[in-house]
């Protein structure tokens, strides 16, 4: 049962130590007045239909999915959202009072948002161009299909993976673009958005080459480890707008936070600043 005025809430994942959303989910229960909690859980893969079982005891009002778990969680659903469907994904849960699980998929809902708060004018009328196939880049494609883009490509070192979205989710608003012909991408984007792991501490940089991009294009990189990455410190040389990953990160979990508790939330310069300082640690 998860009707009492005590609230709990969840991330599991394996693992899951180094999670943001804590903070973040601990934040707007305090800013909001909800008494509660929100924990990060490491689950394993073997143990997560135990766990699927101990959330409707403990009565979480819901929990947040991240890595290994985002697919395999699916079968233990009672219901699916439509884009959570489409996306072949889950990210959040909502238990409801009788027990019955609904899965949502509120990543790419997450980017649009985040991208439209930060640069309201965007340039919708022009095409957008996205890097990188894999659940992240299914889930921006899925978001940006959502807006009156006219046309989303997508470029991806894998074409084959690539071309799996946008036969999937395309309804023929997607193009595929080879990963050597990227720069073709650039010159017709308004927007551009890495979805690929390059830039992230760790990992090679993006070689992307922005001089033929338009002086309107925005350039929005997933990443948030490190916060600005050569191609968004690349970008801004360049006097182009440029998101930065931690927004999409924040309102995916504010509409996770709505599913659950019924309340608007957003990202405040609060949340911004304990956020920034938990990544700088
Ligand atoms: P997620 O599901 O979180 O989006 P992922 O499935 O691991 O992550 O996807 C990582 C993305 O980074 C993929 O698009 C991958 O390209 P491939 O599909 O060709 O593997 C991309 N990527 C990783 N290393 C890369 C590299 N060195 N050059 C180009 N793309 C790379």
């Amino acid at each position: 049962m998860n009707n009492s005025a005590y609230k709990k809430a969840a991330v599991i994942g394996y693992p899951i130590a180094q999670s943001l959303s804590p903070m973040m989910h601990k934040h707007w229960m305090q800013q909001v007045g909800i008494e509660g909690e929100y924990e990060a859980i490491e689950v394993a893969p073997d143990d997560l239909i135990a766990f699927v079982d101990e959330a409707r005891r403990i009565g979480l009002s819901g929990f947040n999915v991240t890595v290994p778990h985002k697919t395999a969680i699916v079968p233990y659903l009672d219901k699916i959202a439509p884009l959570a469907k489409q996306m072949g994904a889950v990210n959040t849960v909502k238990i409801a009072a009788d027990g019955m699980l609904s899965g949502f998929n509120t990543d790419g809902i997450g980017l649009v948002k985040h991208l439209k708060s930060s640069v309201p004018g965007y340039p919708s009328d022009k095409p957008a161009l996205i890097l990188g196939a894999g659940g992240a880049a299914r889930a921006a494609a899925l978001g940006l299909l959502t807006e009156n883009i006219p046309l989303v490509m997508i470029t991806n070192r894998t074409r084959e993976k690539a071309e799996a979205i946008a036969r999937d989710i395309g309804r023929g608003r997607m193009a595929v673009v080879d990963w050597n012909a990227r720069m073709d991408g650039v010159s017709a984007a308004g927007v551009i958005v890495n979805t690929t792991v390059l830039g992230m501490n760790g990992q090679p940089a993006l070689d992307l080459d922005l001089s033929s991009a338009g002086k309107d294009t925005v350039v929005y990189d997933i990443v948030y480890k490190p916060l600005e990455t050569k191609l968004l410190a690349a970008a801004r040389a360049r006097g182009l707008r440029t998101v930065d990953g931690l927004g999409m990160l924040v309102h995916q979990g504010a509409a996770a936070f709505k599913i659950w508790f019924g309340v608007d939330v957003g990202f405040d310069a609060e949340l911004r600043e304990k956020l920034e300082g938990a990544l700088s640690c």
